[in-house]
């Protein structure tokens, strides 16, 4: 056997970061997940006040940092130019700003950039939007992970917890604006690739899905 790549896409709250940590683990390849990078340049345009529809200016901005992911004990660290900013990255506001930085030109040719360094080796599995259809096309793998809105919904409102300050139909109004923009972007839109396995994650157990996936990959591999 040899390693492999395995790409993951799929709209938000689809369990991608969850399944993807685990099949990563369970295959001993490396996780990355490329939503925080996302999430990570739109916290600092935040923090800089650049206005957020400017692709010179983000652009700029996204090339000056250094993005590094690590493995941490329940979700991905990320470290920004130093700075451990994984606690920082899963607010409503980057939630309800991230897919208009996302949506740049300049941040999507950097990022993808910096995807493709990180699975020049193999041994990767990406979670992402468009890492089957743009980042890593010949991944050996490829899986598009979805689940119902409300089922979607129903998660990151857990993951929020109750003292979040927005109601579930608030939440999911919001899931579904994000995957609106996220499908309706020019560049690199949400998609699924024409040969990925599509898994319908509602209703099904986290560890099967993982195992089916695994399965798959060793098939691959
Ligand atoms: O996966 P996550 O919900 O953390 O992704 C946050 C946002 O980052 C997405 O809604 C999308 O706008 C953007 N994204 C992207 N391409 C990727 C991963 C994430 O555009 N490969």
């Amino acid at each position: 056997t040899h390693l492999i790549n395995i790409a993951i896409d799929g709209p938000a709250g689809a369990g991608k970061s969850t399944v993807a940590r685990m099949v990563a683990t369970a295959l001993q390849y490396i996780y990355v997940d490329t939503g925080a990078m996302y999430r990570a340049v739109t916290l600092k345009a935040i923090e800089m006040d650049l206005p957020l529809e400017d692709n010179d200016k983000v652009g700029q901005l996204a090339k000056q940092l250094d993005i590094v992911l690590l493995p941490g004990a329940k979700s991905q660290r990320v470290i920004v130019n130093g700075e451990d900013v994984s606690s920082l990255l899963r607010s409503l506001e980057i939630n309800r700003n991230v897919s208009y930085v996302a949506r740049l030109e300049s941040v999507r040719q950097r990022m993808a950039d910096l995807q493709r360094s990180m699975a020049l080796e193999k041994g990767v599995v990406m979670d992402g939007r468009d890492i089957g259809t743009h980042v890593l096309p010949n991944a050996e793998l490829k899986i598009f992970l979805t689940a119902t809105p409300r089922e979607r919904a129903n998660r990151r409102f857990m993951e929020l917890g109750p003292d979040a300050g927005i109601t579930l139909d608030q939440l999911e109004k919001e899931i579904a604006e994000r995957d609106r923009l996220d499908q309706e972007r020019e560049i690199a839109p949400l998609l699924q690739a024409p040969d990925a396995h599509l898994v319908d994650s509602t209703g099904r157990t986290v560890d099967e899905v993982v195992g089916e996936i695994v399965q798959w990959g060793l098939a691959a591999a």
